[in-house]
């Protein structure tokens, strides 16, 4: 029996302004490192700014809604291949969430995020003498290791991004489901009320508050 479908609620506002201002603020991040835009201290704050924002993604991928939560989104193998049987169809799939793959790739993506911020804490140009903030705690020589790291791995941050965005698109052809709409907007067309749980409004900004306190502590205190 075919079940009507409807418009729910799927992302919070704090899932989406995550989303949308790291996007933002990966591009200022490329901008500046690699085409110029502004002075190189802006690349530091962006990058302050992307710390900040994956904390609190953490947090909230553990007390945030239940479309955050990575308890219900990160699926074991045989949901993944189940998943990857069904890639070629070109039909919506109506799901609640990301899907079995999608966790994944979004789990992928905040790693390497997470690595592109923790390296360029450390990372240093001698030529410019532009250094990162913990960049005085290491020698000369494990701080070029680590730049080293800071600029390969930017490559495979975009190449994680451009098949992320890929598959986005592959949603919107081919299986003809909008995902960015949801991304933007909130709401999903879904075959059934997935009954979710949304956290409060509150509590996001708390802990936002508690993420960017705790960064401007590190780069305040712990610089050297
Ligand atoms: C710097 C670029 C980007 C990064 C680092 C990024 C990262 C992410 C992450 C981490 C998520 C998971 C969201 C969460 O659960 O918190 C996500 C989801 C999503 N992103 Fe992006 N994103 C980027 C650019 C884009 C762009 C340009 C688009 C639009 C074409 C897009 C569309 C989406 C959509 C539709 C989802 C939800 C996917 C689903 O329904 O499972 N993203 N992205
Ligand atoms: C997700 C966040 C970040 C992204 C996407 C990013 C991206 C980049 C890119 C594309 C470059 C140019 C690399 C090259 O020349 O090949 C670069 C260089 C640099 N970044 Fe970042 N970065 C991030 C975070 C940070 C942070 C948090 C800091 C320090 C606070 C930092 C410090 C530096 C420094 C000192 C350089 C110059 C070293 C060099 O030329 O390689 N970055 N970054």
């Amino acid at each position: 029996m075919k079940l009507p479908n409807g418009r729910f609620l799927l992302w919070d506002v704090p899932t989406r302004l995550f989303h949308w201002l790291l996007a933002l603020l990966i591009l200022l991040q490329w901008g500046t490192a690699e085409w110029h835009w502004f002075d190189m201290k802006w690349h530091f704050y962006g990058g302050y700014a992307i710390l900040a924002l994956l904390l609190f993604r953490l947090l909230w991928g553990v007390l945030g809604s239940d479309s955050a939560r990575f308890s219900r989104f990160v699926r074991g193998p045989g949901a993944v291949l189940a998943y990857l049987r069904t890639l070629h169809q070109r039909e919506p799939e109506f799901v609640a969430g990301h899907n079995p793959v999608g966790g994944w790739s979004v789990l992928a993506l905040l790693a390497c995020v997470a690595l592109q911020v923790m390296t360029g804490l450390f990372s240093g140009e001698e030529d410019e003498a532009l250094y990162g903030p913990l960049a005085g705690w290491l020698s000369d020589s494990t701080i070029h290791a680590i730049t080293e790291v800071h600029e390969f791995n930017k490559n495979v941050l975009l190449a994680l991004i451009i098949v992320h965005v890929l598959g986005v698109l592959w949603h919107l052809i081919v299986k003809r489901e909008n995902l960015i709409a949801a991304m933007l907007g909130g709401r999903a067309t879904l075959r059934e009320d997935p009954k979710l749980r949304f956290a409060g409004l509150g509590l996001a900004i708390v802990l936002a508050g508690m993420c960017a306190g705790a960064v401007w502590a590190l780069v305040t205190y712990a610089a050297r």
